[in-house]
């Protein structure tokens, strides 16, 4: 619906930024198969495939915010509220791949011997599947679903680690017949079930970590206590089975990275365990866990480890399955304020004890914020437009942050809350804009449709990396 908002202003002001060039490594992209690359689901001409890393691999770029800038503002001045179809008004992502292109250029550089492993469970949006399949990344997948999305973008199965350590059984069988060849396994229960229905799969035996601060624990649930790795091991031999290496997981949201060069330690003892017993043990999967944000201490941590406990001559495979990483940055979500409750208060003039406004807006804990549920995440809510006016990115509203409100998803579920205590730019009404920063990484990969409202929003895609 086009509209006509004529007063619709942006504010925001841009500075231009210049960085050094970076001697960016290139070792990954030696991985890229060339014969994929001539595949036609494969070339992506709205994409640009880059083989030239760019000459800034910060995430945030003055090009990048002007890009989702635009990208906002287009949409939400096309929507006239008073007019509009059902449904023109529904939350909104932008995606900027140049983010994710940055991101991947800072991991080759970061850590230039790990080969990472999309895990796609973490956001599976298409074009960037594509895109990381163009740079040379491969694919993390937990099931026949994951495995059948990547699939058919035309990338080959041995680019697929299927890592779930308690598989399906007809996924299993599954997997052996589209040739995905590699998997994970923490229990002996899954060695008899590998044996009967993938038997020549090559195996990673995937050991628990100490992942106590993480943001998600994962190795309440899996991973096999060091006591149980020689009886594993005996096992496997006994049933004929390929043990190729050992994975880990350090937890989603890592935050000890200690924890991370023990688990490297503790798969260099598994490693030589497994020697002796006369598998070949070359490849070692670190699992995900890294984050933007904490990436420069994660990646020296893990290059430490692994020059200390598997140096470079010893020729074993480095492969990681990150997620959170190469997406929670690069998407920004739009919600419209559907509803209004309840007086202003101004926290840092007013003493009075009245609840904060209560905000209602189209999309919550059953949609895109279901992370706050499932991945402990606490959105941050921004004002994009009041009244009229424009606020993306706006300079000024950081230190004006003086509205507090609650703000609650659009469901009928009084468990829907994405914030009891926000504190917002401006005095936010029905029909205004807030965006939230940062979503990409477990939100709409969760959301559901309940109660009516769409579970896929519409993403609105720009490439910071292309112009
Ligand atoms: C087996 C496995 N690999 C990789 C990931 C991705 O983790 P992250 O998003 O923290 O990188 C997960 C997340 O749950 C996982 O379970």
């Amino acid at each position: 619906m086009v509209n006509d908002i004529p007063q619709m202003s942006m504010s925001t002001s841009v500075q231009s930024s210049s960085s050094p060039m970076l001697e960016t490594e290139r070792v990954l992209l030696a991985n890229i198969n060339k014969s994929e690359s001539s595949r036609p689901d494969l070339k992506m001409e709205s994409l640009k495939l880059s083989t030239v890393p760019p000459k800034d691999t910060a995430i945030e770029t003055e090009n990048s915010k002007q890009l989702i800038s635009k990208a906002l503002f287009d949409q939400v001045t096309s929507i006239n509220h008073d007019t509009c179809e059902p449904g023109d008004e529904d939350p909104f992502f932008v995606c900027d791949l140049g983010k994710v292109e940055r991101l991947y250029y800072t991991w080759i550089k970061s850590l230039p011997r790990v080969h990472p492993y999309y895990a796609v469970k973490c956001n599976p949006n298409e074009q960037v599947l594509k895109l990381l399949a163009s740079l040379g990344v491969n694919f993390d997948c937990a099931s026949k679903g994951e495995i059948e999305t990547v699939l058919s973008l035309g990338i080959d199965p041995s680019r697929i680690i299927y890592a779930h350590p308690c598989k399906v059984g007809s996924f299993l069988r599954f997997s052996k017949t589209v040739d995905v060849n590699l998997t994970t396994f923490d229990n002996s229960d899954e060695l008899y079930k590998v044996k009967k229905h993938h038997p020549t799969t090559r195996l990673l035996l995937r050991i628990i970590t100490d992942d106590e601060s993480a943001q998600c624990r994962l190795s309440t649930k899996y991973g096999a206590p060091l006591a149980n790795v020689s009886n594993l091991l005996k096992l496997a031999k006994q049933l004929e089975l390929n043990i190729a290496g050992v994975s880990f997981h350090v937890g989603s949201g890592a935050n000890d990275f200690g924890s991370l060069v023990k688990a490297v330690k503790d798969a260099r003892d598994v490693f030589d365990l497994g020697r002796a017993l006369g598998f070949s043990m070359d490849i070692l999967d670190v699992g995900g866990g890294f984050s933007y944000e904490s990436f420069n201490e994660s990646s020296k941590a893990l290059n430490f480890a692994l020059n200390e406990y598997f140096p470079l001559n010893e020729n074993v495979s480095i492969i990681a399955e990150p997620g959170r990483y190469f997406v929670a940055n690069a998407f920004t979500l739009a919600v419209n304020v559907i509803a209004k409750r309840g007086g202003v208060l101004e926290s840092s003039t007013s003493s009075d004890n009245s609840s904060p406004a209560m905000v209602y807006v189209n999309d919550g804990v059953y949609g895109n914020m279901n992370c706050i549920l499932f991945d402990h995440q606490t959105p941050k809510a921004k004002v994009l437009t009041h009244r009229g006016e424009f606020l993306y990115d706006d300079l000024n509203a950081a230190s004006e942050n003086r509205f507090n409100v609650s703000i609650w998803g659009p469901t009928c579920d009084g468990l829907d809350c994405i914030s009891d205590n926000a504190l917002l730019s401006h005095n936010v009404s029905v029909g205004d804009w807030l965006y939230f920063p940062d979503l990409g990484a477990y939100t709409s990969a969760a959301a559901s449709p309940f109660n009516g409202f769409k579970a896929n929003a519409h993403t609105i895609y720009v490439n910071s990396e292309s112009c």
